[in-house]
């Protein structure tokens, strides 16, 4: 990612920031308009434009989506989608009265432009400065296209994520608030999902993997039911049958809800007495789901009690009678662990998916099913698509697809910095010369080839 980009749009912000504050005549909303005029100048050092765009809630340039800025200046994307404004075209000729009145217009009441912002913008005077919705058609202005066809595909399937996000979370809140669960809405909005695994599968795994960062138990949840639905369809289940598994999963750690974050999120050791309130988040959730079975069925139940059993029963709750999992709440447990797992990657605790495979397998034939969890590998392969690896060439690959049989060899694209240079490899046929080295963090050092992604 060209940091550039990063600083202009935030220095952008900052700018409106002070014109609100301390209004347009204010010297320190001048100053800011120069520290902002100067960095744009600089991004468009080398460019003829600088396009940026607002996908959904998140900004996006070109292939990139800002997760994390996004994240930070949501009202101010809230704020520019108000007036109208999804796309922001900065020209190289830009002056920095214009930018100055670009910057005062935005800061004003939305009510007093009754125009469409680009009109309003014109008759200011402002040339390279263009507003707008944003299309995915040729723009008469612009030499290129307004945002690529990668991106326009990765919005429809982020905002795909986010529905079923945001109806997933509506379905946890309807029944921790004793309310109605609109069935319907959600085993519509996981049918898209399931929709979609069928034709772009790869797409929505790489943005599980991507949403991973927001750590918290609906994006747990989701992407639970994600691996759920992908995997029970690599294992050959009707699609109404991934679709049943996908809803049940949704609810799997709803009993969580009900245990104090504190405990939740203890970064120490946790005691005996809290480990038992960890531990009663499985019982505590079937009970819950219990008044749900004439919407959802018995499967949420069954999964929400026995995700924490474990193949051989030395898991929780314990039970005193002969008892196997049933092969949904099996199915789920892989996901939940290969989930939770991910989750703990960042700057400090780096678990690298080869690392993963290494933990779950030791649990193979203890904690989980041994077939099934070689059958999820399989179709996970040990080094998920969209990984970004080094190889024992030292170039950078981006793993594309898996081998089946060949878990540890998958097919990857070779690139370098500018991708210019990018090449597919299939790491099975020439497994004496090239294999993967290592996995490159995206959070830090894969960070710039994280737009290959
Ligand atoms: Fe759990
Ligand atoms: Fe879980």
């Amino acid at each position: 990612m060209d940091n550039r980009i990063e600083d202009a749009f935030k220095e952008l912000i900052f700018t409106l920031q002070m014109a609100k504050l301390y209004g347009s005549d204010h010297v320190k909303f001048d100053a800011s308009v120069d520290k902002a005029y100067a960095q744009l100048e600089n991004t468009l050092d080398n460019r003829n434009e600088l396009i940026i765009g607002i996908v959904g809630e998140e900004l996006a340039f070109e292939k990139e989506i800002f997760f994390e800025l996004s994240n930070a200046i949501k009202p101010i994307i809230i704020y520019l989608k108000a007036r109208g404004i999804e796309k922001i075209t900065f020209f190289s000729g830009l002056q920095r009265e214009e930018l100055k009145k670009f910057i005062v217009f935005l800061a004003g009441p939305k009510e007093a432009v009754i125009r469409e912002p680009q009109e309003y913008m014109d008759s200011l005077g402002v040339k390279n400065i263009r507003v707008g919705k944003i299309g995915f058609s040729k723009d008469p202005q612009s030499k290129k296209p307004d945002l690529s066809v990668e991106t326009a595909k990765a919005i429809e399937q982020l905002s795909l994520y986010d529905n079923s996000l945001k109806d997933s979370t509506q379905a946890i809140a309807d029944v921790l608030g004793d309310k109605e669960v609109d069935y319907d809405k959600l085993k519509n909005s996981l049918g898209n999902v399931t929709d979609g695994l069928l034709l772009h599968y790869s797409d929505l795994l790489k943005l599980a993997t991507v949403k991973r960062y927001d750590i918290n138990t609906f994006v747990h949840s989701l992407n639970v039911c994600i691996l759920s639905m992908y995997f029970s369809y690599k294992l050959g289940f009707c699609k109404e049958d991934v679709l049943q598994i996908g809803i049940a999963s949704i609810f799997h750690d709803i009993g969580k809800l009900y245990i104090s974050r504190n405990i939740l999120t203890k970064p120490s050791r946790l005691t005996d007495e809290e480990f038992v309130k960890i531990k009663s988040h499985a019982p505590l959730g079937a009970e819950i789901l219990l008044k749900y079975t004439d919407k959802l069925g018995l499967l949420p139940v069954v999964i929400a009690f026995e995700h924490h059993l474990r193949y051989n029963m030395s898991g929780y709750p314990k039970l005193d009678i002969p008892y196997r999992q049933h092969e949904a709440s099996m199915i789920v447990s892989i996901c939940d662990v290969y989930d939770a797992l991910s989750q703990r990657r960042s700057y400090k605790n780096d678990y690298p998916p080869n690392m993963i495979y290494d933990i779950m397998i030791n649990d193979r034939g203890s904690v989980f099913e041994p077939a099934l969890l070689d059958r999820f590998f399989k179709a996970m392969g040990v080094w998920p698509i969209g990984t970004i690896v080094r190889l024992s060439d030292n170039r950078v690959a981006i793993v594309r697809e898996e081998n089946e049989n060949e878990i540890f060899l998958p097919k990857v694209e070779v690139l370098d910095l500018e991708g210019a240079d990018r090449l597919l490899l299939d790491l099975s046929t020439v497994r004496d010369s090239v294999k993967i080295g290592r996995y490159l963090n995206p959070l830090n050092e894969g960070k710039d080839y994280l737009k290959f992604v």
